[in-house]
């Protein structure tokens, strides 16, 4: 009994692990921008060394859910969202490469 028990328990701790594991790998489309689209990649980030708080806190993306903050390029270049760390620092610069983002289709 106790063995199944801890079989189910793995396996449920397994399971949620991968679950928790996918959204990470999401792509987003932000298409709003007449300078093209930008996709967003969260397997390109993770494997970039990105963990989720680095994104997910109070000061940068709060909710894990898309479009519910409004992402401007104002904003960017103040080194707030994308640009805490598309500023030269963590990442590339956002002045100097435009089209590493925007892709036009
Ligand atoms: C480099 C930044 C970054 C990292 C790291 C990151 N995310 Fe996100 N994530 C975002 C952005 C940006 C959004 C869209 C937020 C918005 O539009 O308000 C998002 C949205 C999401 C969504 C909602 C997707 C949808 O379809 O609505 C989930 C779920 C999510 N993230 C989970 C995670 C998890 C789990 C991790 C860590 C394994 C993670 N994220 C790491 C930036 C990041
Ligand atoms: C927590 C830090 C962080 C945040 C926030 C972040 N990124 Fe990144 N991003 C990176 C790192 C690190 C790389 C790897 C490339 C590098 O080292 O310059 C990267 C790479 C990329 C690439 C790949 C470009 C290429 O040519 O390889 C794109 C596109 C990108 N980010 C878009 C975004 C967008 C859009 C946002 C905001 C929604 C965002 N990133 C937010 C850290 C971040
Ligand atoms: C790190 C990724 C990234 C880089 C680099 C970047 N952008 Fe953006 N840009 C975005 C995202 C994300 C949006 C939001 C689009 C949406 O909501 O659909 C955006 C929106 C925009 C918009 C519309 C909203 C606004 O604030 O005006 C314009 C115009 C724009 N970008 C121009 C540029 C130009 C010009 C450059 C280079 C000097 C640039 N972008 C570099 C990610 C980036």
């Amino acid at each position: 009994m106790q063995k199944l028990a801890l079989l189910i328990v793995t396996v449920l701790f397994v399971s949620t692990g991968i679950a928790l594991a996918v959204p990470a790998e999401k792509t987003l489309e932000f298409s709003k921008s007449p300078m093209g689209v930008v996709t967003f990649d969260g397997a390109l980030h993770r494997e970039a060394g990105q963990k989720c708080k680095n994104c997910h806190n109070e000061e940068v993306f709060p909710r894990m859910k898309q479009g519910t903050v409004e992402v401007t390029m104002d904003d960017i270049y103040a080194g707030k969202l994308c640009g805490v760390c598309h500023n030269g620092g963590r990442a590339f610069d956002a002045q100097s490469n435009c089209t590493r983002c925007h892709i036009k289709q």
